[in-house]
């Protein structure tokens, strides 16, 4: 029998007004794999990100996550959002936000059980200190490593990553990878990760989406990264504005 996939998108097409953000997006990952996926700005990928996770309905096209409809199984996924928006001034404690994680709601009160898998959660990621601390008094590398314990806190079968290290002040984005590389052999989750980062991606992806509204490109880094991939999808490669191949 075939191995279901962990993520499944079929003919996955997003528009919003005139435009077509995404169009018929195809994509099989099997269960185990550490996915990266890369793209210039604005090209879709927190979109695609969303419509895996059921947060984002497609205009046309289907996914699916372990053979359920996206967002049928939200106890299965922890996720990292972009943080590029997120409202530093909600009143709650590290702690709390990483709490949310098992809830999926904020707590109004934190029993001692769950408060111990949330310090668990947070030594994990080397930010046991933070526990008490509240949000507005954390660095951008700080939330992000509370946010990667929130994702971690059920020990989901797949992680969902939306650039976790661009712009903070986190371990660099290496250490990143080879914390998520450890919690995939302990668990032997699927990871899905969005990054700007080609030798991260080059030396911890099993897999490479290249995308631009549509994919460029899929399949083993050396493939994926080829340079006629990321010229289709970036233009051109290699000058300031585009990824450096390396
Ligand atoms: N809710 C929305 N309404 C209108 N346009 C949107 C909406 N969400 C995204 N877009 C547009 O869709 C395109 C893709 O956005 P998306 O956030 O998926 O890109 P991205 O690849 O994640 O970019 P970045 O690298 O900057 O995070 C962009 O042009 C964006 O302006
Ligand atoms: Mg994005």
């Amino acid at each position: 029998m075939a191995t279901v996939p962990a993520l499944h998108l079929h003919h996955v097409t997003v528009r919003r007004g005139e435009v077509e953000i995404l169009t018929d997006v195809d994509l099989d990952l099997p269960p185990g794999r550490f996915l990266a996926i890369l793209g210039p700005n604005g090209s879709g990928k927190s979109t695609l990100v969303k419509v895996a996770l059921g947060l984002v309905a497609p205009d046309r096209g289907h996914a699916a996550i372990f053979g359920v409809d996206a967002g049928d199984a939200p106890e299965r996924i922890g996720y990292v959002p972009q943080l590029k928006t997120f409202d530093r001034t909600f009143p709650a404690t590290a702690l709390e936000l990483v709490v949310s994680g098992l809830r999926r709601r904020w707590p109004a009160r934190v029993p001692p059980r769950e408060r111990e898998r949330a310090v668990a959660a947070l030594a994990d990621v080397g930010a046991e200190h933070l526990a008490r601390r509240s949000l507005s008094r954390l660095s951008g590398g700080e939330l992000q490593r509370a946010f990667l314990a929130r994702a971690l806190v059920r020990r989901p079968d797949l992680v969902v990553l939306d650039e976790p290290a661009t712009g903070v002040d986190f371990l660099a984005e290496h250490d990143l990878s080879r914390l998520l590389e450890r919690y995939q052999e302990e668990t032997g989750a699927t990871i899905v990760m969005v990054t700007h980062d080609l030798a991260a991606a080059r030396h911890h992806a099993s897999d490479v989406l290249v995308l631009n509204r549509v994919v460029h490109g899929f399949g083993p880094p050396e493939e994926a990264l080829a340079r006629d991939c990321l010229e289709r999808a970036y233009g051109h490669v290699g000058h300031d504005h585009g990824p450096v191949i390396g």
